[in-house]
This record gives C-alpha cells, sequence and structure tokens, in this order.
C-alpha cells in the first residue's frame, strides 16, 4: 500500500489554513454583525402603534400638560415654551423618553410618575405623529 505522505501534508496544511481564515472570518462577521443586531433590538419598540396605544398617548400627552409646553399639533399641543415638537429633527425615541424621565432646566421631570412602558409608549407616538 502506497500512501503519498506529500499529498496528505499539502491536504493537511491547506486545511489549516481554511480553518484559520474561518476562525479569522468569525469575528469580523460578528464585528459586522452587531449594529444589525441592535437595530434589530429596538426594531419592535418602534413598530407602528395600534390605535388603542395611539389614543393612550395622546391622553397622556394631554395629562401631563406636554402640550402646554410644546406644540404637536395631532395631540392638541400648541405650547411654545419649550421646544416644538413638530419640525423637530433633533428628537429621537431614547431622547425624548431620557428628557420626560429626567427633565431638564424648565422641563419638569415625569420620572416616577408616568410609568415606563407608558413613557416609551409616548415617545413612539412623538416621533411618529410630529410634522
Ligand atoms: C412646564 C413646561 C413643560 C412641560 C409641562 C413639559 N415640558 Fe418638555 N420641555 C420644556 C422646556 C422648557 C424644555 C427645554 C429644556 C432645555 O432645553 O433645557 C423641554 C424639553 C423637552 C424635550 C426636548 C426637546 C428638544 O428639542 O430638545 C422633550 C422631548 C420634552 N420636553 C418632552 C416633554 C413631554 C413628553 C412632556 C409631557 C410628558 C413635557 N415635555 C412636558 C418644558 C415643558
Amino acid at each position: 500500500m502506497v500512501f503519498d505522505m506529500t499529498a496528505f501534508g499539502k491536504l493537511t496544511r491547506a486545511g489549516i489554513a481554511a480553518i484559520g481564515l474561518g476562525a479569522l472570518a468569525v469575528p469580523a462577521i460578528g464585528a459586522l454583525a452587531m449594529p444589525t443586531e441592535e437595530a434589530g433590538d429596538q426594531a419592535p419598540a418602534d413598530a407602528p402603534l395600534t390605535a388603542d396605544q395611539m389614543a393612550e398617548s395622546k391622553a397622556l400627552f394631554s395629562q401631563f400638560s406636554c402640550g402646554a409646553c410644546h406644540a404637536l399639533s395631532e395631540a392638541g399641543g400648541t405650547g411654545h415654551i419649550g421646544p416644538e415638537f413638530d419640525g423637530n429633527e433633533g428628537l429621537d425615541k431614547g431622547y425624548i423618553v431620557n428628557m420626560v424621565n429626567n427633565g431638564q432646566g424648565a422641563m419638569p421631570s415625569f420620572g416616577g410618575m408616568i410609568d415606563e412602558g407608558q413613557i416609551e409608549q409616548l415617545a413612539t407616538y412623538i416621533m411618529q405623529v410630529k410634522k
């Protein structure tokens, strides 16, 4: 029986090289995949609100007087003590959640007064209805 060690050796080296490439490729793919996964995690929270959720958020917006200080036409907000939400390019959901929870300057803090999930929903609502 003839066993060609040279060919076997070449195959093995090629095999090891392939494994090496594979190992390199895994972290590279992992790094690329990370932002996608994070965006994917946030996607469900930003899914369009149901009619009930819209109504609930609109009621909260009135109940906590957001509209007395902020303009948001869909919710009947006409105040000008704080920045307008209609036409406001600087807003994103996380920023709104943070402002509502912690306040800033003349902006009151609503943390502990509004349920955390409702604040998230209110922020999604503002992002969806602002003009
Ligand atoms: C008494 C008036 C008042 C009320 C009521 C009020 N805010 Fe504000 N809000 C402000 C002021 C003033 C600022 C600006 C604060 C600053 O920049 O220091 C602000 C800032 C904000 C911002 C950041 C806007 C930006 O463009 O930077 C958000 C978001 C916000 N408020 C959301 C809300 C929500 C939601 C409610 C209701 C739950 C609410 N506010 C109720 C006065 C108010």
